[in-house]
């Protein structure tokens, strides 16, 4: 197969949702139809359970789990597809968010019932910044949920969308009786067996909904409201079009069932043949096209091994563009170094294995002993730094105090090295020196407690810090008196991130607001990318 036949095979994407809704029983069935696993079941569940929020324990295991699911790779149809795992959990969001730079599209769960919960906005609101395709599914069709037409309005009004149907329900809930596809125009009964099965039925052709032959099918009634909801749907929403939705100016919805296994199969014969291949990357320096035949590719993931021993970790890398070829010498940009990987993973199905050649939009494990931090840049020697891996505003800050004074060469590593990894944000304020942890969710305090003392050999404690953003402050701004106002009555909240950019940790909403009202020409910004 030639290069550009194998980036035109390939489809990278991320599965979101909020938890619950369905994507690990989504992701499944996706993989039974690839044929890659055998049974439903096969994919561990690697969320983390309800009701274990708090336990570290949990995590760990979870992690191992993790490890294997980061991208789950199967083959259908030719078609070689890349799922990309993204923890549901909100405490992690900041993972997911890392993933995104990672995928060229997506697709979005919502639980018929639930619809669009708060998880979903905001990790749909980063896709739709960047203006990553979406997919949505709508699951659990099965359950009595919302009445469609209103599901759709949700999802546009929630998540700011502008969709179209390409399948809707017949019934639902008690009365599901099936899909109608509108993209491929037929009509798939549900029949509530054979659930873990693949169903090889193709459905009936039914290019004209108008015909008897669907009264016989579906009963009168049911056809009837059919008719006249596929009729509501060609009046309301616009007609599907590919470069629209490829342009992030058009979301195509299905509607289906993930645990009967219903509606997916319209689902992923529509994927790949809408869905884009490996999508040109912004560096720093230029945009870079999949189609070059030199090798470039950065990490968008670490992720410590499960060994505490051996503290080697696995960093993720997306091919952006060329071949990534075993035991080729590739620039490490970042220390202008040139490393050689002589076992660089890919990934199949839930397994890994050593690969000789990955294509863009393939994702390869590369061992690591602390060489890399997320957004690395990897090229054959072109100094290249891809673009897109920013840190969000943390939700929780609290003061890191070192609880071994024997060991403090040990947790400043151990800091150190998770804070590559993408576990947390670290700050140094500038008054006095003092390590401030910033996270999304409370439970990585834990997480970083306990793996700073079974893999490094460090103690810490934490003491509470009121902060409710980081801003981090325009370096354009620093010549002009006002910052220096700025800087001076502010000092005693001014930190330093990891890459040295200056951060103003405001107390509140208002002290924002007031900070910008006060010196309008010092701009604060709610993540680190904007320059
Ligand atoms: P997540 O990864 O998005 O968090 O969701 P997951 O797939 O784990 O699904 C959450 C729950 O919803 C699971 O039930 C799953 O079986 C159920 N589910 C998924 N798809 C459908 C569907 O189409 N119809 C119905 N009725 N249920 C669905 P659980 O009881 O929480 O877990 P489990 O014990 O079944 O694993």
């Amino acid at each position: 197969m030639s290069f550009l036949e194998e980036i035109q095979r390939r489809r990278t994407f991320g599965i979101i949702s909020h938890p619950d809704a369905g994507k690990t029983t989504l992701t499944e069935k996706l993989l039974l139809f690839g044929g890659a696993i055998q049974e439903a079941g096969a994919v561990k569940n690697n969320k983390i359970k309800k009701g274990a929020t708090s336990d570290f324990m949990e995590i760990e295991r979870q992690r191992g789990i993790s490890v294997a699911t980061s991208v789950l790779a199967f083959i259908y149809k030719d078609k070689k597809i890349n799922i990309l795992d993204t923890p549901g959990h909100k405490d992690f969001a900041e993972d997911t968010f890392r993933t995104l730079t990672a995928v060229d599209s997506v697709i979005v769960v919502v639980d018929v019932a639930k619809g669009v919960e708060e998880q979903t906005e905001k990790l749909v609101e980063v896709c739709r910044m960047r203006k990553i395709p979406i997919i949505v599914f709508i699951n659990k069709l099965d359950r009595e949920g919302k009445d469609a037409f209103d599901l759709l309005d949700e999802v546009e009004q929630k998540l700011g969308l502008r969709v179209t149907p390409l399948s809707f329900p017949i019934g639902m809930g008690y009365d599901f009786k099936g899909i109608y596809n509108i993209y491929g125009k037929k009509i798939n009964i549900f029949s509530g067996e054979n659930k873990q099965v693949v169903t090889e039925g193709e459905g009936v052709e039914f290019t004209d909904i108008s015909v008897p032959e669907l009264d016989k099918i579906i009963g009168d009634k049911a056809a009837d409201i059919l008719r006249e909801e596929i009729e509501l749907v060609t009046e309301v929403y616009p007609d599907f079009n590919k470069e629209e939705y490829l342009n992030g100016d058009l979301q195509p919805v299905f509607f289906g069932s993930a645990l009967n296994n219903f509606g997916v199969k319209e689902l992923l014969e529509c994927f790949i043949e809408i869905a884009p291949s490996p999508q040109p990357k912004m560096s720093e320096e230029r945009l870079v096209d999949s189609k070059e035949e030199t090798m470039t590719g950065f990490v968008f993931k670490i992720h410590a091994n499960m060994d505490p021993n051996h503290r080697n970790r696995l960093a993720f890398v997306k091919i952006v563009s060329g071949t990534f070829k075993r035991n080729a010498p590739y620039l490490h940009v970042r220390h202008n170094k040139k490393l050689k990987f002589s076992s660089p993973n890919a990934f199949f199905a839930e397994k890994k294995e050593i690969v000789e050649e990955s294509f863009p939009g393939d994702i390869v494990g590369l061992q690591d002993t602390g060489t890399f931090k997320i957004g690395d840049t990897l090229t054959e020697g072109e100094n290249l730094n891809f673009k897109g891996v920013p840190s969000f505003s943390p939700e929780h800050f609290r003061y890191v105090n070192n609880a071994d004074p024997l060991k403090s060469k040990q947790l400043f590593k151990g800091l150190d090295q998770l804070m590559d990894e993408g576990v947390a944000q670290l700050f140094t304020l500038d008054l006095n020196g003092r390590k401030i942890i910033g996270t999304v969710g409370a439970l990585q305090y834990e997480v970083i407690q306990y793996r700073l003392e079974h893999e490094y050999g460090a103690k810490c404690s934490y003491e509470n810090l009121p902060v409710h953003k980081a801003c981090w402050v325009d370096p354009e701004d620093h010549k002009n008196a006002e910052f220096k106002e700025f800087k001076r009555v502010k000092q005693r909240f001014l930190a330093t991130d990891k890459q040295g950019q200056l951060v103003f940790l405001a107390d509140s909403e208002f002290t924002i607001q007031m900070t910008q009202s006060k010196y309008p020409t010092v701009k604060l910004h709610f993540t680190s990318e904007f320059q």
